[in-house]
């Protein structure tokens, strides 16, 4: 079992609800078809997504999201061998725009979400806890 986290640059202008649904229902069917689970987050600017899988599972959707002209500057910060998923339950989640006060509180506690300042795991930790504080179904 493996965990890949990176972030990368948004380029779409205006991205809303419309886009990210896109994203996340393609990455549903492709993410079940390949056992993969993981969380996706967009805040100003940015993505961070943390997948989980097997090793060539990930390698495989990796190369199909790292050439995808919606985003740019795909920086991977962790790729390591996990004992256990940590988003079991969602092919893909999601976090980040519309967020509620709770969660939003702790983006701001920390400035704002900036990965170019934190490690593979801190973005980790703080996707993870949004997606918990939302209490996601
Ligand atoms: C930020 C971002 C995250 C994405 N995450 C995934 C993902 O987890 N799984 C996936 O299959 N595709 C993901 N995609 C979409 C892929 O880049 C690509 O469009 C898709 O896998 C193509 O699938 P198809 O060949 O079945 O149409 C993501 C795209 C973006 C911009």
């Amino acid at each position: 079992m493996y965990r890949l986290v990176y972030y990368s640059r948004n380029s779409c202008p205006n991205l809303g609800h419309q886009e990210i649904d896109a994203i996340l229902r393609v990455s549903r069917r492709n993410n079940a078809a390949g056992g993969v689970t993981g969380a996706l987050m967009f805040d100003e600017g940015y993505f961070a997504q943390v997948l989980e899988g097997a090793q060539s599972a990930i390698e495989e959707t990796f190369e199909r999201i790292q050439m995808d002209p919606r985003h740019y500057d795909v920086q991977i910060v962790d790729f390591s061998p996990v004992s256990d998923r940590t988003f079991h339950h969602w092919a893909m989640t999601y976090t980040g725009a519309n967020l509620s006060a709770p969660a939003r509180k702790l983006i701001n506690a920390s400035g704002g979400f900036d990965p170019r300042s934190l490690s593979g795991q801190e973005i980790f930790l703080q996707v993870a806890s949004l997606v918990f504080a939302e209490g996601r179904p």
